[in-house]
């Protein structure tokens, strides 16, 4: 009996750092329901099983587990893909989601904030990659899909630290495309722009500048992520996506005089 799921990711298993809420939980749906397996990794374990419970719930097969990551530790990483290898038998994607934003200038940034922004944001992804690796080199193909953010596409004001991290893990990305592309992995960069999630619930932000005049709901970030888990991206490979209503296309508040 053929007991592979259908879907757009037939069999694939995926790992999401940060899968316990916002962008993250909701790749982790939409993956599931195109046929991934998913483990829904996270420093808030029990969200992060919740999460799992329902999505497992939903589709009436064990398509989710969780387990408890802490991004800068590599040893947490390391634990959290032998757990997924342990509860799926593979791993062919990693979702470098997790994250955290810290307000402030070059000046204003204190250190502690500087530096916990880069441990998590960037240095978290390539402890990620590195745990991960090891596995995802032995499958056919493999993705791994880091999350930026439009402020690692241009400038952003008041983002110093979170802003420096997100250009790192393009840079990263770029240069792991070509190190890995021999080995069947495809590395690509997310770069949303304004998603309405837990972490920019209290932010204060216009729309103006976005031609769409609008926030992303996750579900809409999701869309991209199966697209590069699955191999209909097979061709795509170290490539910077933006998907943000158009808030990078240029300056959406200039006049038209
Ligand atoms: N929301 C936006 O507008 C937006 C825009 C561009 C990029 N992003 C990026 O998208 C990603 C997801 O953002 P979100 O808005 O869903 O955020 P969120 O705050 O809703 O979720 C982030 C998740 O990461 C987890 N996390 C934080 N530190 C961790 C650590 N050390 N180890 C393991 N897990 C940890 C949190 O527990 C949480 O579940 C982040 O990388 C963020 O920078 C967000």
């Amino acid at each position: 009996m053929n007991t592979t799921p259908a879907g757009r990711v037939p069999g694939k298993v995926a790992l999401i750092s940060g899968g316990a809420q916002g962008m993250g939980a909701s790749h982790a749906r939409a993956l599931a329901r195109v046929g991934a397996s998913v483990m829904i990794a996270d420093l808030q374990a029990e969200l992060a099983e919740s999460v799992a419970a329902s999505i497992n719930e939903e589709l009436g097969r064990k398509a989710a587990a969780s387990v408890y990551l802490n991004v800068t530790d590599i040893e947490s990483w390391e634990q959290a893909v032998a757990a997924t290898v342990a509860a799926f038998g593979t791993l062919d994607v990693l979702v470098n989601n997790a994250g955290i934003y810290r307000p402030g200038t070059a000046e204003t940034t204190t250190l502690e904030d500087w530096r916990l922004t880069i441990d998590i944001d960037l240095n978290g992804t390539f402890y990620g990659m590195r745990a991960a690796l090891p596995e995802l080199k032995k499958n056919e193909t493999s993705s791994i899909i880091n999350i930026s953010s439009i402020a690692g596409l241009t400038g952003f004001k008041g983002r110093a630290a979170y802003s420096a991290a997100k250009w790192g893990v393009q840079g990263l990305t770029k240069t792991s495309a070509l190190d890995f592309g021999e080995f069947g992995v495809r590395v690509n960069s997310v770069h949303p722009g304004s998603v309405n999630t837990p972490l920019t619930a209290n932010l204060k932000r216009g729309y103006g500048q976005i031609p769409a005049g609008r926030a992303a709901e996750p579900e809409e970030i999701s869309q991209l992520i199966v697209y590069l888990a699955s191999d209909e991206s097979r061709f795509v490979n170290g490539a910077s996506i933006a998907i943000d209503g158009g808030e990078t296309a240029g300056n959406n508040l200039r006049q038209n005089l």
